[in-house]
């Protein structure tokens, strides 16, 4: 079967985020927004079925998965990822920030220390101090790619006596597929000092260049790691609230369920269901079409930055859709310069230093959008940059 990602759908009065958003977000109303995690794309002509058949049958009552859910899970997780679990691990939740937030009360009290690596998904910084924790940061390092600082990272969870870490695997928005030693090195150090490990893998399923993901649990299967999923990146189905977050430590789970149920969300959405299921038993061969699609935005953009605007370095992408442009020569915060591009350019970016002060100088482009859409955004850049 052959996908079409080349057409432009027009979002525009879908309630969207990314397109409807610009009054509320202070934007001008004919910017061009490259910004928010969705992507232009329709889900898959599989996952639509299953939505318009659930659809038509038109009672949305209260909803309990059905044993081919949880098939549908094993065949994604431990077919793709060799990740074995029971069902009884798992644990559906509207999205992976909400149950992050819960784990945060669920396994540390007021004040405890919360580590993570910035720049960094900055929802993790939003819910540590919206719970007043404390927030503790493990600089990543920039050379020509991203890595970690484990002396930094080790000394930091001994000095505060951190309680939790909040990985983000692949990293967004560094673009980071963290190997399996780097996996496992961060586990050991982790396991040694009591630490508990939330893995956002929320970015699991877009891994580039011959790289490949390690599910945490996986390769370093200990009881202090909690996995975070979600088929919304994935499938683009943000708008469906749900993800799946696997427990396999049994005393974990039931801490963890009963904090959900404090804020009484125990039943999931009934189409984010549908979805999710077809998703993940008939979506590979989609998914691996859409990543060709992306890869090649990925060497368009990079061959654009080289040819028309050479100060400007595309950090190698090696997963997720959000290229990590390093800015810094052209001596703009980036907050300025997302300034410029609002107004000049007419763009809608990510600018670096939302994800942590060692982000500034840095943007972050969504490029799951049509081939055509990209054109346009760094057409527009160029005329601006050098005006
Ligand atoms: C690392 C990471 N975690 C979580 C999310 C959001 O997940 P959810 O919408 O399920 O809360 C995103 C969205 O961009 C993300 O990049």
């Amino acid at each position: 079967m052959t996908y079409d990602f080349d057409t432009i759908i027009n979002r525009c009065g879908t309630d969207s985020m990314k397109f409807d958003g610009a009054a509320v977000f202070g934007k001008p109303a004919d910017v061009l927004p490259l910004w928010v995690a969705d992507m232009d794309f329709p889900a898959p002509p599989q996952v639509l079925d299953a939505l318009h058949s659930r659809v038509t049958h038109g009672i949305f009552g209260y909803c309990e998965p059905d044993a081919a859910y949880f098939d549908a899970l094993k065949n994604w997780f431990t077919g793709r990822f060799g990740y074995e679990f029971s069902r009884d691990w798992v644990v559906i939740a509207p999205g992976v920030v909400y149950a992050l937030s819960i784990a945060l009360r669920a396994f540390s009290k007021r004040n405890d220390a919360i580590l993570i690596q910035e720049p960094v998904y900055y929802p993790f910084k939003e819910i540590i101090l919206l719970n007043n924790r404390r927030l503790i940061v493990n600089e990543l390092q920039c050379n020509e790619k991203y890595f970690i600082d484990f002396a930094d990272f080790e000394q930091k969870i001994i000095t505060n006596n951190v309680k939790i870490f909040i990985l983000c695997s692949p990293h967004n928005p560094v673009s980071r597929c963290w190997t399996a030693d780097e996996l496992r090195e961060i586990s050991r150090i982790c396991t040694k000092h009591n630490v508990l490990i939330l893995s956002d893998e929320i970015h699991c399923d877009f891994i580039f260049d011959g790289n490949t993901h390690r599910v945490l649990p996986a390769l370093c299967p200990h009881e202090n790691i909690l996995l975070f999923t979600a088929p919304s990146k994935t499938f683009n189905l943000a708008g469906l609230q749900l993800s799946n977050v696997f427990i396999s430590n049994s005393k974990l789970r039931e801490t963890f369920n009963r904090h959900a149920a404090k804020n009484a969300h125990e039943i999931p959405s009934a189409l984010g269901v549908v979805a999710c299921r077809a998703a993940y038993t008939h979506g590979s061969e989609w998914l691996a079409a859409l990543n060709d699609y992306l890869w090649s935005n990925y060497m368009y953009l990079d061959a654009f930055l080289k040819t028309n605007m050479p100060v400007i370095r595309l950090v190698p992408p090696q997963a997720t859709y959000l290229a990590w442009l390093d800015c810094r020569a052209l001596g703009l915060s980036s907050k300025q310069l997302d300034r410029k591009l609002t107004l000049e350019a007419k763009l809608w970016l990510s600018p670096g230093s939302i994800y942590g002060a060692s982000g500034d100088g840095f943007m972050r482009i969504n490029i799951a959008c049509p081939r055509t859409t990209l054109e346009t955004c760094m057409e527009r850049w160029r005329k601006i940059i050098f005006a």
